[in-house]
């Protein structure tokens, strides 16, 4: 569960982050660079009307990447019917997003469609490669186990090529089994049943993921609005220059 005093250190960043210009580049890597960890990753549940940034985030996965995250070299046509064929009602996509509204991370939570194995699901992610190696697949996956058991899962499933250690490493590190079978490597979480509490972190969690979206958007707007304002300032200025020449 979490803690009151760590959700009031993460509002009082995000609000110190928020209104940096983007010029200013990220606060994250300054607290990267001094060992110091970011409080919360704010993780949201993302919908539909996401679509067109799911497709950029995957279309931007090199072809190595597209082999390690569907099991073969997906082109830009099949992630394309991969995209339009999710299933927003059935499923849960995940998503994080950096100050400039990308997707820079995301994790598809797919549930079984066989009515006998109706408590499993299977989870499949993918980072950007300049966002890698900051826990955000890590607390993907934990998003996505928090939301699978308070659905009812008891088996989360991952899929992985035996070569794919970090993916592996994820899965062993939050307690899957982990069985390898050549070039190919099954985990599966099992899950406790939901209660309050996980009930809980959830609602919160999403709260403040859907908190921390809406400021990014105002801030980007914010910092659109100022650079329209400067440029006319700056027109103003050298109609005001030419006019002293
Ligand atoms: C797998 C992937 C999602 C990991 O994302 P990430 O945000 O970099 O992962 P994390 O930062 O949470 O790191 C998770 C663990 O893997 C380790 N790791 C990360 N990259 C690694 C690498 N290239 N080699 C070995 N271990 C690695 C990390 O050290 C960490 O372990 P630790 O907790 O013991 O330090 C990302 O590499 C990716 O998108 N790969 C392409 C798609 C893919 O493989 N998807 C998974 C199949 S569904």
């Amino acid at each position: 569960m979490i803690h009151p005093g760590t959700l009031l250190k993460a509002s009082f960043q995000a609000s110190k982050e928020f209104f940096r210009s983007p010029a200013q580049g990220s606060g994250s890597r300054l607290a990267q660079a001094s060992g110091a960890p970011s409080v919360i990753v704010p993780i949201r549940s993302i919908g539909p009307s996401h679509i067109e940034r799911i497709a950029t985030h995957l279309l931007a996965l090199s072809p190595q990447d597209r082999y390690l995250r569907f099991g073969y070299s997906a082109n830009d046509e099949q992630i394309q019917r991969y995209v339009t064929g999710l299933n927003f009602e059935r499923d849960e996509i995940f998503g994080i997003y950096n100050r400039k509204l990308e997707l820079i991370a995301m994790a598809h939570l797919a549930f079984s469609t066989d009515p006998e194995l109706k408590n499993c699901a299977e989870f499949g992610v993918s980072v950007l490669a300049q966002a890698r190696g900051r826990g955000y697949g890590a607390r993907l996956f934990d998003r996505a186990a928090m939301h699978a058991r308070n659905e009812g899962v008891a088996m989360m499933f991952i899929h992985a090529l035996s070569e794919n250690t970090a993916m592996l490493n994820i899965a062993h590190k939050a307690g899957a089994t982990v069985e390898r079978d050549g070039s190919e490597t099954e985990a599966y979480l099992k899950l406790q049943p939901a209660n309050l509490d996980s009930r809980m972190t959830e609602m919160l969690d999403e709260q403040i993921a859907q908190t921390d979206y809406r400021l990014k958007v105002q801030a980007r707007q914010f910092w659109r609005f100022l650079a329209t304002l400067q440029e006319i300032r700056r027109g103003v200025q050298d109609s005001r220059d030419r006019m002293r020449l």
